[in-house]
């Protein structure tokens, strides 16, 4: 390149970004605040998207160096080159649709960067497709919320390799920086294992949302604690072990009064939607062979939460006790903390064998220590034992489950007696608490040398000469009785999926 030609590129905005809904507002502001010249575009639709740029710049952004551009190839030639442009629009098809306006205004080794929450299957097509044309692609989780990507969010960037050092210093400027000053950012892998990365975080939360809830259920209904109560609990909590994010919001929305001085929680209706990444992680896990039973089972909930007439209807026909019990406050209380620990632990240990299983099974190398210490600031399920399981990736021996690492080993033994307390006070006493359920049986199977499996593989060639393995023959050795005499010697395939 000339001096002059150089010159010209410098006085170039360092990163685009495309999409001024919030989280692209807030980080183009996170960008400019840090000192990266930043241009921004967002279509313009008669009606609801139109002066959104003008707003912006006018707006929120007037302080900055922020340039807004209304016309998409005004924006591109705005960029230095190589460019970063930044997608911060809605997964799926709008995704495509921008790229394909985007492309024939790129030069060879542009790089797109998606920070939307898109499905990792078409980030795998998206960073395939840009490099048959010379370009670079990143998928890149991005959680955190608006104020994560106003202050520093969780950044997860995953695909064409050589984009990383080029994207780096202005992914890391601002990403969230954890209590040891990490930046909460680094390359996760190629394809699209930046946005698996992300799904399986979001999997987390949704385990997570659910076993607080289910917490927050068992102090209301069986302590009959006010929800000033259970805010002081959940304050409390949030200096232990259960420090985290979630936790800490949980205590703040216990106490949120409405403009009647009424808890605004009391009144909204218990029906939790949902956007799909929890849905994907349990199908993703299905497709993996894995457990992944505690976000699946946050996954239902969410769905079973919206059939409130079913709900209502089956109550009227059983009448259950639910609440005539009392129990002694401090210890239950103490149950219930251990309960919540130990089953949120159980889905990070089955979100995590997920994310090995998925790195085995596409060759993405993930490094799971790094993706734990990465979520350890910004992000929605930050918290802090993930330092410990940030540890617990890092030994030279990798535990083959989480819970089997030495520290966690001996967590669990701690807190076994409270966890087992508290889903049977509950099993008894009526009141659903499927996750913190779901959570104690993966442990027992995960730890039962033995499983009913010999009879289910006994039905199978039963009914349909399925085979089976004896534990006197090696494994990969497939049997099949003539169980009824009549049956035939002829074995279905052994294939499993
Ligand atoms: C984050 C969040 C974010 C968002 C989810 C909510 O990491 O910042 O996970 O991605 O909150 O899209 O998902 P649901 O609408 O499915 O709960």
């Amino acid at each position: 390149m000339s001096t002059m030609k150089k010159k010209e590129n410098e006085s170039r905005a360092d990163i685009g970004l495309i999409g001024l809904a919030v989280m692209g507002e807030n980080l183009a502001l996170n960008m400019a605040g840090k000192g990266w010249k930043v241009s921004v575009y967002n279509r313009t639709v008669k009606g609801v998207e139109e002066g959104v740029v003008e707003r912006f710049v006018e707006g929120r952004a007037k302080e900055t160096t922020i340039q807004g551009h209304t016309d998409i190839a005004s924006f591109v030639a705005s960029l230095a080159t190589p460019r970063k442009i930044m997608m911060m629009v809605r997964a799926g098809s709008p995704v495509d649709e921008l790229m394909e306006q985007l492309f024939p205004l790129l030069d060879a080794g542009d790089i797109l960067i998606d920070g939307g929450n898109s499905n990792y299957e078409d980030t795998n097509r998206r960073v395939t497709l840009s490099e048959s044309k010379g370009f670079r692609f990143v998928g890149s989780g991005v959680s955190g919320g608006e104020e994560g990507a106003l202050n520093g969010a969780s950044i997860m960037p995953g695909g064409s390799q050589s984009a990383w050092s080029e994207v780096k210093p202005i992914l890391q400027s601002i990403a969230a920086k954890a209590e040891d000053g990490t930046p909460c950012c680094d390359w996760i892998g190629p394809a699209g294992s930046g946005h698996f990365v992300k799904m399986i975080h979001n999997g987390i939360e949704y385990a997570d949302m659910q076993l607080i809830g289910e917490a927050y259920w068992l102090m209301k209904k069986l302590l009959k604690l006010d929800n000033e109560d259970m805010a002081d609990i959940f304050a409390r909590w949030n200096t232990l072990k259960l420090r985290s994010y979630l936790v800490e919001i949980t205590a703040n929305i216990l106490r949120h009064k409405d403009g009647d001085g009424n808890y605004l929680l009391d009144k909204i209706l218990d029906a939790a939607g949902q956007k799909g990444t929890g849905k994907w992680s349990v199908i993703n896990a299905m497709e993996l062979g894995m457990p992944l039973g505690v976000i699946a089972t946050a996954v239902f909930e969410r769905s079973f939460s919206g059939q409130t007439e079913l709900r209502k209807e089956a109550a009227t026909k059983f009448d259950l006790k639910r609440t005539e019990a009392v129990h002694d406050q401090t210890d239950t209380v103490n149950d219930i903390y251990t309960a919540l620990y130990a089953s949120k632990l159980t889905s990070y240990a089955q979100g995590f064998a997920v994310l090995q299983k998925a790195s085995d099974t596409f060759g993405w190398n993930l490094n799971l220590s790094s993706i734990a210490r990465m979520w350890r600031g910004g992000c929605i399920i930050r918290s802090a034992f993930l330092n410990d399981i940030a540890t617990a990736f890092a030994a030279p021996q990798k535990p083959g489950n989480l819970l089997l690492s030495d520290y966690f080993e001996e967590e669990i033994r701690g807190v076994l007696p409270g966890w087992k307390r508290v889903v049977t006070l509950a099993t008894a006493d009526e009141i659903p608490l499927p996750a913190f359920a779901s959570a104690l049986n993966y442990f027992y199977s995960l730890t039962s040398p033995k499983l009913p499996a010999n009879l289910i593989q006994a039905q199978r060639d039963y009914f349909g000469a399925h085979t089976f393995e004896r534990i006197d023959q090696p494994r990969g050795v497939f049997f099949h009785e003539n169980w009824t005499g009549h049956g035939g010697d002829t074995k279905s395939g052994s294939y499993n999926v």
